[in-house]
């Protein structure tokens, strides 16, 4: 059967070890090798116990725990020619030509120029005598298809992609903690919340928790937001709310892309409002934890998809991504969906809001 192996890529996030094991499984239902790669790229440079061989028990109670149990890095070696040299090694000693990649764009990205650079690598390690013509022949072609584990739903052409969901239900979570406390005593919070240049954790968050304000990246606020803010406040106060909430995506700025931190914002409501104010910084808690119903079976579905697109990949056809579309698993072209994510970053530096939330829309 074919050689396929699956790594995590990048920040952690719930529901990557059920789209892990639904590749494991799925392979080896239709006879394939799996292995894992630990550590990601890190794992695929180093090799040796890094690239173990699955099976299927050891993707058996998996499903439930949160961050991915077969590890993940950020690696520097793999952005080297060397270092993908000696990844692509250890791949064609193992007979992996199939690769399933759940990670962010960044990865996303690397695997695709890993894919277009393969047969030169290849030439390289033969000619450096570190394969044989005969593996080169075998292992000719390498195939790739990911899905994006990320809590920040900040890729274009899924509609939600693994651990967002399960980072939403701990910030309502811890939300509505603070909301208790903060009506006792009549006070205002901020909360941060995590997105580095997205917004949705905070909109979604916001609305589900009934927030008076929010400061996110897509789309900020003007430079005047000191008024409108403390405007808003003062009115719920008057409508007799005891206590307000406001949310900032980490990545917040004002309409001339100056950061707006929760310090910031303190500071505005106490000066202006002398209203009795907190700060709470959710950080690495919204990324920890079991996943929620939804993101296992996000990636359950996932998973298995990748396996089967693999399974039909040619030498021509184009990588995919595996994304949701409404209720449907689907596979789209990889590179377009990398691209348009790019653009929404672009549109952000050129501070040209309109089209930032435009491509950040569903396509
Ligand atoms: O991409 C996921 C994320 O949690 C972002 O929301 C955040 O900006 C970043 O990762 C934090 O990175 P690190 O875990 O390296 O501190």
């Amino acid at each position: 059967g074919k050689g396929i192996a699956v790594f995590t890529s990048g920040g952690d996030s719930q529901g990557m070890n059920a789209a892990v094991r639904a590749c494991v499984r799925m392979g080896i239902y239709l006879g394939c090798k799996v292995y894992f790669i630990r550590e990601g790229y890190q794992g695929m440079v180093d090799g040796g116990d890094n690239i173990v061989e699955a099976n299927w028990a050891s993707v058996s109670s998996i499903i439930h725990r949160g961050g991915t149990v077969i590890g993940s890095a950020r690696c520097t070696d793999f952005r080297q020619r060397e270092g993908r040299l000696k990844a692509a090694q250890n791949l064609i000693k193992k007979g992996i030509t199939n690769l399933v990649i759940i990670g962010g764009d960044g990865s996303l990205t690397g695997a695709n120029l890993f894919r277009q650079e393969w047969s030169s690598l290849l030439d390289e390690l033969l000619s450096t005598s570190r394969i044989t013509a005969d593996e080169k022949k075998k292992n000719g072609v390498l195939h790739i298809v990911g899905m994006v584990g990320s809590i920040d739903n900040d890729f274009c052409g899924t509609d939600m992609t693994i651990g967002t969901d399960s980072a939403l239900h701990r910030i309502i979570e811890a939300i509505d903690a603070i909301v208790s406390t903060a009506y006792s005593h009549q006070r205002t919070f901020i909360m941060e919340v995590m997105g580095r240049h997205c917004g949705y954790l905070a909109i979604v968050a916001a609305l589900a928790s009934e927030a008076d304000y929010i400061f996110i990246p897509e789309d900020p606020v003007e430079v005047n937001w000191p008024d409108a803010l403390c405007d808003k406040l003062q009115q719920e106060r008057n409508a007799g709310q005891r206590l307000n909430i406001i949310i900032v995506a980490e990545g917040a700025i004002d309409r001339e892309g100056k950061p707006i931190t929760a310090e910031d914002v303190k500071k505005v409501v106490v000066d202006k409002l002398q209203q009795d104010t907190r700060i709470t910084v959710l950080g690495h808690v919204q990324r920890g934890g079991n996943p929620s119903a939804f993101d296992r079976v996000l990636g359950c579905r996932m998973g298995a998809e990748a396996t089967l697109a693999l399974m039909e990949a040619t030498e021509t056809s184009v990588p995919c991504v595996v994304s949701l579309d409404g209720n449907q698993a689907v596979r789209v072209p990889l590179m377009e969906c990398v691209e348009k994510t790019k653009a929404v970053a672009q549109a952000m530096a050129d501070k040209n809001w309109e089209l930032a939330v435009k491509l950040r829309g569903r396509s």
